[in-house]
Parts: C-alpha cells; sequence; structure tokens
C-alpha cells in the first residue's frame, strides 16, 4: 500500500484482530510479493487500485494481480481507492475497502493475546538467499518501541512526529506507527516524496503542522542539501525541538548541515543505530541528555550491551578500537525467529559468535567510548538506507538470457550512502552493450524492484576467483571505488590476469 491512512489503519486492525501482519513496501515487483505472501502463506492482502509518486501514477492491484497468479494462500482481497484507474476485481476473491466498511460496526472488541504471539513479519534482506521475515512478538516489541520513542526523542505530550520513512520498512512500523501511538502522540505520514514538487517538500510539512521531531535518513539530508539554502529558509522551522537521523552511517558534513540549517544549532540530533532485528533503537543519544558528536551513534541505551569481537569471536576491550559490532545479552524487541525456519535465524545471526548476537555491523568504539558504526561488513549493501543483498541482485541480473554469472558489490555513492556495482559475465561478446544493460535494469526490476538497479555495469570476460572456486569480492570492491594499485594479494587467483582486464575495464566505464 502507499502511505495513506488506510495503511496504518490495516496495520493496527490486524494486530487488535490477532492476525499477523507482514507489510511489503510498494516498490517491489509481482515477484517479490508473490515470494513473501507464499513464505509467509498469509491468506489475504490488502491493497490500493493505485499509488503516486512525485508526478507519476503508478499501479499497485496490477502488481498484485501478476503477484497472485502464483499464491493459492490468498483467499481474500481488500482494494481502497487511491488513484481511482481501473482495475480488474475478481468476483469472490476481491472486494472494495470502502463497501466493505459499511458493513461493519466500528466496534471490535481486541482480541486477547499471549505476549510472545507473533506481531508481525518484515521481510530483510541478508548476505544469502531469499529475503527472511524477521518475526517480531506482541510484548516485547510494542514495550521496546514505546520506550525508546519516548526516551530516545525525549517526546512531550502535545508533541508532533514526522518519521519520513516508509511503513515498508522497520523504521515506519517502529516510529510512524506502534512507539508514537503507545504512546498517544500525533504522527505524520508523508506519502510525497522529498523534492516534489520542489526540494522543499519537508520543510513545508515542518512548517504546515508545526512538527516538534523530524526523524529522517542521512540519504535524504544529503540529497536536499545539493538543492541549496533557498527551499530552507523560506520556512518557518521554529517549532522543532528534536532531530533524528536513521538508516546508515551519517557523514560529519550532512550531521553539521542538519544541526545549522535545519535545527538552526538548538535542536539535539539523535543519531539512532538499530536494525530490522531489533525493533527498536539500540544505540543512540538520548535527546538533550547525551551529549552528541557528528557522526557517533554515541552510546547504547540503557539496558543494551554492545560488545566489538575480531574475526576470531574475541572481545576487544577498551576505548579507540575497531570491531564487528554484537550483543551480548537479550532485550524485549529482538528476532524471535525467521518465518518458518528457525535454524536459518540460529545460523544468520547466532552461530557466527559463540554466544552473542551478531549485527553484520562494523563498528568504532572511541577514546570516549562512544560508538560509530561504520557500515556493513557481510554482503549486504545499503543503498539509500535500503537494504540489498548482493546474492539477491545476482540472482535476478542472473536470470536474463545470455548472462553466465555475476558479482555485485557496493561502492561511495555521494547521495545514496552506496551504489550498486555489477560485473557481468555474458555468454558471448556483448553487441550491444547500452542496450544489454537496459535489458538487465528491465529484468532487476521485474525480479526484485527498481530499488535494486545497479548504478553501474560493467562487462567482464572473468571474475578473480581462487583455486577452490570463491570471488575475491575485495578486489572487485577495491575495483569499483576506483583503487588500482593497492589491490592486496592476488598471488592466490586461479587467473590473475583477469584483474588488469578489469581495472581497464572499469577505468573505461568511468
Ligand atoms: C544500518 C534500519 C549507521 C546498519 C533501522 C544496520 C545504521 C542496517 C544506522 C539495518 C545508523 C541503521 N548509523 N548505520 N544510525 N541505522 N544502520 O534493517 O548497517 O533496514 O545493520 O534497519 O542499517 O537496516 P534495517
Amino acid at each position: 500500500m502507499p502511505m495513506i491512512p488506510e495503511l496504518a489503519v490495516a496495520v493496527l486492525a490486524c494486530a487488535r484482530i490477532g492476525a499477523i501482519h507482514s507489510v511489503v513496501f510498494g516498490g517491489f515487483s509481482a515477484s517479490s510479493i508473490a515470494d513473501r505472501i507464499n513464505d509467509s502463506q498469509c491468506v489475504a492482502v490488502v491493497t490500493t487500485d493505485g499509488a503516486i509518486r512525485g508526478a507519476k501514477a503508478i499501479p499497485m492491484k496490477d502488481t498484485v494481480d501478476d503477484a497472485l497468479i502464483g499464491c493459492p494462500s490468498v483467499k481474500k482481497v481488500i482494494v481502497a481507492t487511491r488513484t481511482r484507474t481501473p482495475v480488474s476485481m475478481i468476483k469472490g476473491r476481491d472486494v472494495w475497502w470502502e463497501e466493505e466498511e459499511k458493513h461493519v460496526t466500528a466496534e471490535c472488541p481486541a482480541e486477547e493475546m499471549d505476549s510472545e504471539d507473533p506481531l508481525f513479519i518484515l521481510y530483510t534482506s541478508g548476505s544469502t538467499g531469499k529475503p527472511k521475515g524477521v518475526v517480531h512478538t506482541i510484548g516485547g516489541y510494542m514495550v521496546f518501541s514505546a520506550y525508546t520513542f519516548l526516551n530516545v526523542f525525549q517526546y512531550k505530550p502535545g508533541w508532533v512526529h514526522f518519521c519520513t520513512a516508509d511503513i515498508g520498512w522497520i523504521t515506519g512500523h517502529s516510529y510512524i506507527v506502534y512507539g508514537p501511538l503507545a504512546n498517544g502522540a500525533t504522527t505524520l505520514m508523508f506519502e510525497g516524496i522529498p523534492t516534489y514538487p520542489d526540494a522543499g517538500r519537508f520543510w513545508d510539512v515542518v512548517d504546515k503542522h508545526k512538527v516538534d521531531i523530524l526523524y529522517t535518513a542521512p540519504t535524504a539530508i544529503r540529497s536536499l542539501m545539493g538543492f541549496g539554502l533557498e527551499y530552507v529558509n523560506e520556512k518557518d522551522l521554529s517549532s522543532l525541538k528534536v532531530l533524528g537521523s536513521v538508516g546508515e552511517p551519517i557523514n560529519e558534513e550532512a550531521w553539521n548541515w542538519y544541526n545549522e540549517n535545519i535545527g538552526k544549532g538548538k535542536c539535539p540530533i539523535v543519531d539512532t543505530w538499530w536494525q530490522t532485528e531489533t525493533g527498536g533503537i539500540l544505540i543512540s543519544p538520548i535527546a538533550g541528555i547525551t551529549k552528541t558528536k557528528p557522526a557517533f551513534a554515541t552510546l547504547p541505551l540503557p539496558g543494551v550491551q554492545p560488545i566489538l569481537v575480531d574475526e576470531n569471536g574475541v572481545e576487544i576491550q577498551g576505548n579507540g578500537v575497531n570491531g564487528n559490532l554484537c550483543i551480548k545479552f537479550p532485550f524485549p524487541s529482538m528476532i524471535r525467529t525467521t518465518w518458518g525456519d528457525h535454524e536459518r535465524c540460529r545460523t544468520t545471526y547466532f552461530s557466527t559468535y559463540q554466544n552473542l548476537y551478531f549485527t553484520g555491523d562494523g563498528c568504532l568504539r572511541d577514546e570516549d567510548g562512544y560508538y560509530r558504526i561504520t557500515g556493513r561488513v557481510d554482503d549486504v549493501l545499503n543503498v539509500s538506507g535500503h537494504r540489498i543483498g548482493t546474492a539477491e541482485v545476482e540472482n535476478a541480473i542472473n536470470m536474463h538470457t545470455g548472462v553466465v554469472e555475476s558479482a555485485i558489490v557496493g561502492y561511495p555513492h555521494d547521495i545514496k550512502g552506496q551504489g550498486i556495482y555489477a560485473y557481468v559475465i555474458c555468454e558471448s561478446m556483448v553487441h550491444d552493450e547500452d542496450l544489454t544493460r537496459r535489458d538487465i535494469l528491465a529484468t532487476v526490476s521485474r525480479v526484485i524492484g527498481p530499488i535494486a538497479k545497479p548504478d553501474r555495469i560493467q562487462f567482464v570476460s572473468g571474475l578473480p576467483k581462487t583455486r577452490s572456486g570463491k570471488i575475491m569480492r575485495r578486489i572487485l570492491r577495491k575495483i569499483a571505488e576506483g583503487e588500482t594499485s593497492n589491490l592486496g594479494d592476488t598471488s592466490t587467483l586461479l587467473d590473475p590476469s583477469v584483474v588488469d582486464e578489469i581495472k581497464a575495464g572499469a577505468e573505461a566505464l568511468r
């Protein structure tokens, strides 16, 4: 569903009747929707006729219809009206939201549930295989999203909270719907995009609704910085009390711009680190209380025990150190299982290091004991704050006819944080590289969705592999980053000459 009130209503209605919801981001393809439906075996889908994104109308029901061809578990489809675009309605299966509303009263007693019953499944990408369904439970998740909202932002009754995320991601679940509403806060839902009709859209919303808390992502800040201050300075932002950042590391330049131009130097910035799996914020300043430092998530919240370990899982003690970020002790909203496959949950999160939850993130703890998350250390990319598994994108590209193999790595991108770089081997020489590139992009859009489209595609004749057939991603990453000299040891490669070819190709592409 698009970001319309009916989405929050549908989520809360599920919670009230004891049904498990699984919100799917509106930008995913039919095949991604079908994968999620089939994995969860859900029985009903709630959608809209269409959606609006900037100046564009986007089909919703059509995409769902395509998905449902392969989804026998679905018995009912509820369609809310948004764009009034023509859609097909299948007799016995599809009903209009507005029609059904007429047949029910506003009374609906809440179903009594166990605190450990599942509340929702949210699919997220990992370093291998298909996205997994992260399961959160009723008691722990609601307690922790409510507790962290109240404390991190230092929410005061009557404040207006504006989180710019989409409810299709965990940030929208915890800090548009559950956290604020459990505290009786006024929460805003933003259906548009930050740059339509112009780059002042967020500031319009703040001005118009006298927003007290603004919670957004570094990628949005970096993109809006580029449009200059004229869009900011003509708006009244004096209602703002607290600013938040989430989803990816925030660079110092963006932090300072946010602080000076949006917060006018008087709003604390809470750089909140957490994950779909953690359900709520784990490492963050407490607004106005913790002394902040640009680009640092600062300190763990009370009760949260982060530790840094080396590759062998040995705890790295002291300050001024770098390591892999793990959590030592459970907290209320931690992932309970991955839907339908408990073993996958254990191996993904609890087997890398004994008796620890491994986050997949690298982290610095500075001389003051402050934490700075440096980014993923596994094969997960963070593109504009969206989590994308390299294996998923590779699988999508490999579905394109003529493609033999591909390797995806991330590279630094000024606005998106990370861009997607694809190395692709084709069966025979590609005659029209541009056309093939566009075909590959269309394939990825079709298989996953437009958010997973590579920013750069380089055709290669081979990939750097070890004798045991493992792709040396370290080398591919360095080349994608523009590094040509310091590639490290290439002597263990099956065919070291392929590296020179790839370097030359990358140069040409740039
Ligand atoms: C990254 C989003 C640096 C991190 C809530 C994590 C961050 C992944 C921050 C989870 C932050 C999130 N600073 N990195 N403040 N917040 N991340 O599941 O790599 O979509 O592992 O949850 O985003 O992404 P997810």
